[in-house]
């Protein structure tokens, strides 16, 4: 298994191009299933979570080319002659967005199947709302083995659904489901993640009718089909803010071309609190920190408030603050398995149920340290970045699902980083 080491405490200073959204990606890739006609996806990140989604995809029949384009990797899929409609485990264990092939599935051939999903290890995860959501669209669901089993003869019927609970991908696979539904569904209490924009902008230029993307409350008239697309994917505002953080960390200076500065208003007024500086210019940032960092309480909440995704690259920052800081974790009951390894390179963080008292210390030291899950992986790196000495990071392939070109990107800055390969 591979490993990163670290050689911390150089302030970073260069330009770092932001990938496109992986978030996004997922499930627009998943909705391609809609439809049987080309699908072209631009601007897609090579990340190990796109392989796994794809490698799903040809298992049940799709056709897939992935190629090199002028900006990314452009990605075509051709789903004319898909023949099987079960997810298997050996592929949804790897991640849990394979959850979300089940509303497409379903929607196109009346049938689907989907092995319980893995994904993160950041709680129990539950997929609830999914399938009461589903069975509200007409869908008879049954799990048997390990495997959901969904079916609709007759096709979905649509129908008024109110999520009991904001879930981002609750509400794209009912979004995604009730495209090809006969009649009306109305969604509330939906999550207004941007990425459920971008899944509902892709529909929709592929023929879909929904409304209200971005609100709470989202609109879909059904359609007999979907057709032929070409679309773009944004980039991916989690990556911005993460490098964000690696410039504040390191109190260096990182220009973020291509930044998603209108998704991330919650995180950017949480570190400028912070004492970081970030400075627009065009559609690119100038994240930098000159002064200490300055402590600051959070809570996480579902967007537009602070992503729980940024979370754990936060606490690696405030952990070098100049006084105490709160993180409350709203989101996911188990999502602080970051903090004995933050604490193994000299953190000072106590948790308290979904809260975590951090104590800044004056300066963090190289450790080795195991990356337990994809955000809390990189909060590692952060940490490593303005660390003494060397940190020695294992279990990189929750990194390899989220991060594209990471060690390259970081070395263009200055970063003296590595991968070990054969660990
Ligand atoms: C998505 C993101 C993930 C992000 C999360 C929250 C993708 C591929 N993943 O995950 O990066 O951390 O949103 O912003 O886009 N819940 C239930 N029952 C359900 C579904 C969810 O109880 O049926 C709960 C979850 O346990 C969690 C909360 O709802 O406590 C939010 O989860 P959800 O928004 O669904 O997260 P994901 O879509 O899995």
């Amino acid at each position: 298994m591979d490993q990163i080491k670290v050689r911390g405490g150089i302030k970073l200073n260069g330009i770092i191009e932001v990938s496109g959204s992986k978030n996004a990606s997922l499930p627009i890739i998943i909705a391609s299933l809609l439809t049987e006609r080309k699908v072209t996806v631009r601007k897609v990140p090579d990340l190990a979570d796109v392989r796994t989604i794809l490698e799903l995809l040809t298992f049940f029949g799709s056709e897939i080319k992935l190629t090199s384009g002028v900006n990314g990797k452009v990605l075509e899929i051709n789903n004319t002659n898909i023949t099987i409609n079960k997810a298997p485990y050996e592929l949804v264990r790897k991640m849990r967005a394979s959850v979300l092939v089940l509303g497409a599935l379903l929607a196109r051939y009346g049938k689907a199947s989907v092995s319980l999903p893995g994904g993160c290890a950041i709680g129990t995860r539950p997929i609830d709302i999914h399938l009461n959501g589903l069975e509200s669209l007409g869908a008879s669901i049954s799990l048997e083995d390990g495997y959901v089993n969904a079916e609709a003869k007759k096709g979905l019927i649509g129908s008024e659904i109110n999520l009991p609970k904001v879930s981002v991908g609750a509400t794209e696979n009912l979004m995604m489901a009730a495209t090809l539904a006969k009649g009306k569904t109305v969604l509330f209490n939906c999550a207004k993640e941007p990425e459920i924009s971008e899944l509902g902008k892709f529909l929709n230029t592929m023929g879909a009718k929904i409304l209200g993307l971005g609100t709470d409350k989202i609109t879909i008239y059904g359609v007999d089909e979907l057709g032929e697309t070409d679309f773009t994917v944004a980039n991916d505002r989690i990556e911005t803010g993460t490098y964000a953080i690696a410039a504040a960390i390191t109190g260096g200076v990182i220009k973020l071309q291509g930044a998603q500065t209108n998704q991330l208003f919650s995180v950017f007024d949480i570190l400028s609190k912070t004492g970081v500086s970030i400075v627009e210019d065009g559609d690119a940032i100038i994240v930098s920190r000159e002064g200490d960092i300055i402590p600051f309480d959070i809570a996480t909440q579902p967007y537009p408030g602070f992503p729980t995704d940024m979370q754990a690259q936060i606490m690696a920052l405030l952990s070098l603050a100049n006084g105490s800081s709160i993180i409350t974790e709203n989101i996911f009951e188990n999502r602080f398995m970051h903090i004995p390894e933050l604490v193994r390179m000299g953190a000072n963080i106590t948790q308290e149920g979904p809260t975590a008292i951090i104590k800044g210390v004056k300066k963090l030291k190289g450790a080795p340290v195991m990356a337990t899950d994809l955000r809390a992986s990189v909060s590692l790196v952060l940490a490593g970045l303005a660390a003494q000495g060397e940190t020695v990071i294992s279990r990189i392939y929750h990194l390899d699902r989220g991060y594209e070109d990471l060690v390259q990107k970081l070395t263009n800055c200055g970063a003296d980083i590595d991968r070990i390969t054969g660990f």
